[in-house]
């Protein structure tokens, strides 16, 4: 198969030295990646900055905003079977991009944002026959957040996970989730490293192709 995978922050400027993002460290997507190459399957890693070096044998198109990464997803989707969107997305931006630095004295109460485009939305119409896999990285009401996410993006698979915890989400090595199926199924999954969980998400998305 060939598996579109997301990775990491993006980054969204708001003059040549500021940006706003968030604290995702890439390691679940480039988990995912390197598990999925183990696998034999051609794999296409789309990621905003990190700190990782991508995966022997990945096609890897680095990306900064949201904005980077939606035109480098639609233009790679057509050529997958599979996308998996571990990406932790901005989800706003600032409404403009000042072209020089900006003064502290003029921003004051000053920050205005607009939302970025909703990447997995914005790929709907090119779904076919393709399996779309989600994440849900939630602090609260996790299970249900994840499964209202599974069916407004008309996912297939979502990965839920509550990143409150200390060894669950961003930045660490391992992850607690609980993968939800488009009919409702949901497994959860122990305490376990985000490898092991990366080929458990692979398990389910190779079922879900046989089937
Ligand atoms: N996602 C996306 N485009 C965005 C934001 C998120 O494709 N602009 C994807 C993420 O990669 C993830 C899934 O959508 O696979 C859920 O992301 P999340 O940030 O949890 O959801 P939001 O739609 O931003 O919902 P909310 O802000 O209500 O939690």
């Amino acid at each position: 198969m060939h598996i579109l995978v997301t990775a990491g922050p993006t980054r969204e400027a708001l003059d040549p030295v500021r940006f706003l993002s968030n604290r995702s460290s890439g390691k679940m997507g480039f988990a995912i990646a390197a598990a999925a190459v183990g696998r034999g399957h051609t794999v296409t890693l789309v990621s905003g900055p990190v700190a990782l070096t991508p995966p022997d044998g990945v096609s890897y198109v680095p990306v900064e905003s949201a904005q980077d990464m939606f035109v480098a997803v639609k233009a790679q989707v057509p050529d997958c079977d599979v996308l998996i969107m571990a990406a932790a997305v901005a989800d706003w931006r600032p409404t403009q991009v000042s072209e020089q630095k900006l003064k502290k004295s003029s921003m004051d109460g000053m920050l205005s944002l607009e939302r970025t485009p909703d990447i997995l939305a914005s790929v709907q119409a090119l779904k076919g026959s393709r399996v779309y896999v989600g994440f849900a990285a939630e602090t609260q009401s996790v299970e249900a957040e994840a499964r209202r996410k599974l069916n407004d993006k008309g996912l297939d698979l979502i990965v839920a996970n509550d990143v409150s915890r200390d060894d669950a989400g961003f930045g660490v090595d391992t992850n607690v989730a609980t993968l939800i199926a488009r009919n409702g199924e949901a497994e959860s999954l122990p305490l376990m490293s985000k490898a092991d969980l990366a080929e458990a998400i692979l398990d389910r998305i190779e079922a879900l192709r046989r089937s």
